[in-house]
């Protein structure tokens, strides 16, 4: 009898997706709500020959010295700045991402923050359940418009190009900043490649898209956050790091932003007690997450894991040129 690949799922996954890698697989499941402490992921990779993280996993060489047998790495997200791909590949890993999966719910987590922020849905959620209004306020709660305004996209990839998409459905102009030309988004909906000082003084809603790596790591702080207008709102849901979070508060709090609306956080989860202003509209990590997509991403795993059993390519192979682990 072919022995069963032992693979180790560091979370609870939905149960569509993991129930193949169960059928597949000699499958251990970490079912704790909180990821493995290093030492244990360390022991349960020991005999593994494949591992599904998740980006709470740090996948390093440290890791990796301790599971000889380890033939494939499936990250269950499109990101994979949690894993040390050079030191996988140098080891003949194969690492895997699920790319396309969480485009549309990701672009539209940014809408709903970039227009929350806009018609300030926060401030008015509290002020209403504060027992503040008393009477229809023509000169109250102000907030701005999209229609005709102009969106600055971070990195037009395919996240960001879902998010002009929609935007276009607002009229409004799109720019984008990215070391690549992106023809799509130009030829379909008028995008214009700029630089990312222009990209800031231009906009009036920004929105980040870019993956996290050493060139993008803190490309936003205080400097390019004072060359944006003051009526400008910021969105992040892309990767914390990418923006001095810090800083945008405090432009928010000085009244130098109109707000910024962040699903991701340098370090997670972050404490979010002490961004308490509505202006500030955050939430955890969750804008990839939609109830039909989890299957989807678990799919895209389990069909990884069965060609790594077939010694074939595995789909969405990240390749070591991508380098985004942070060291
Ligand atoms: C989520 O952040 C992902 O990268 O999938």
């Amino acid at each position: 009898m072919v022995r069963k690949p032992r693979v180790f799922v560091t979370r609870l996954i939905p149960e569509a997706g993991l129930r193949q890698i169960v059928d597949a697989c000699d499958a251990d499941i970490w079912r704790d709500p909180l990821p493995p402490p290093v030492d244990t992921l360390k022991a349960k990779v020991a005999d593994c020959d494949g591992l599904v993280s998740l980006l709470t996993d740090r996948v390093d060489a440290a890791l990796l010295a301790a599971a000889p047998r380890l033939k494939v790495v499936s990250n269950f997200a499109v990101g994979f700045n949690n894993i040390d791909v050079p030191a996988c590949t140098a080891r003949g890993i194969a690492v895997g991402n699920t790319p396309g999966v969480l485009t549309d719910a990701t672009a539209d987590m940014a809408f709903c923050l970039l227009i929350a922020a806009a018609r300030r849905v926060v401030e008015g959620h509290q002020y209403t359940l504060a027992g503040k209004w008393k009477t229809w306020e023509p000169l109250g709660h102000l907030g701005q418009d999209l229609v005709g305004r102009t969106l600055g996209i971070v990195g037009m990839g395919r996240i960001g190009y879902a998010l002009a998409k929609r935007c276009r459905g607002w009229d409004m102009r799109v720019l984008y900043h990215d070391v690549y030309k992106n023809e799509a988004a130009e030829r379909d909906l008028g995008a214009r490649q700029v630089d990312l000082a222009t990209l800031l003084r231009e906009s009036d809603f920004v929105s980040l898209h870019t993956d996290l790596n050493e060139q993008t790591r803190g490309m936003i702080g205080a400097d390019q956050l004072r060359k944006m207008k003051r009526s400008a709102v910021l969105v992040n849901t892309a990767r914390g790091a990418l923006l001095d979070v810090e800083a945008a508060v405090a432009a928010v709090r000085a009244r130098h932003l109109a707000g910024v609306g962040l699903d991701v956080f340098p370090e997670e989860p972050a404490d979010l007690g002490r961004y308490a202003e509505p202006r500030i509209l955050v939430t955890p990590h969750a804008a990839g997450w939609h109830p039909a997509l989890g299957a989807k991403i678990v799919e895209g795993i389990a069909t990884a894991l069965r060609a790594l059993l077939a010694g074939s390519e595995i789909p969405y192979r990240v390749i070591p040129t991508e380098l985004s682990f942070q060291r």
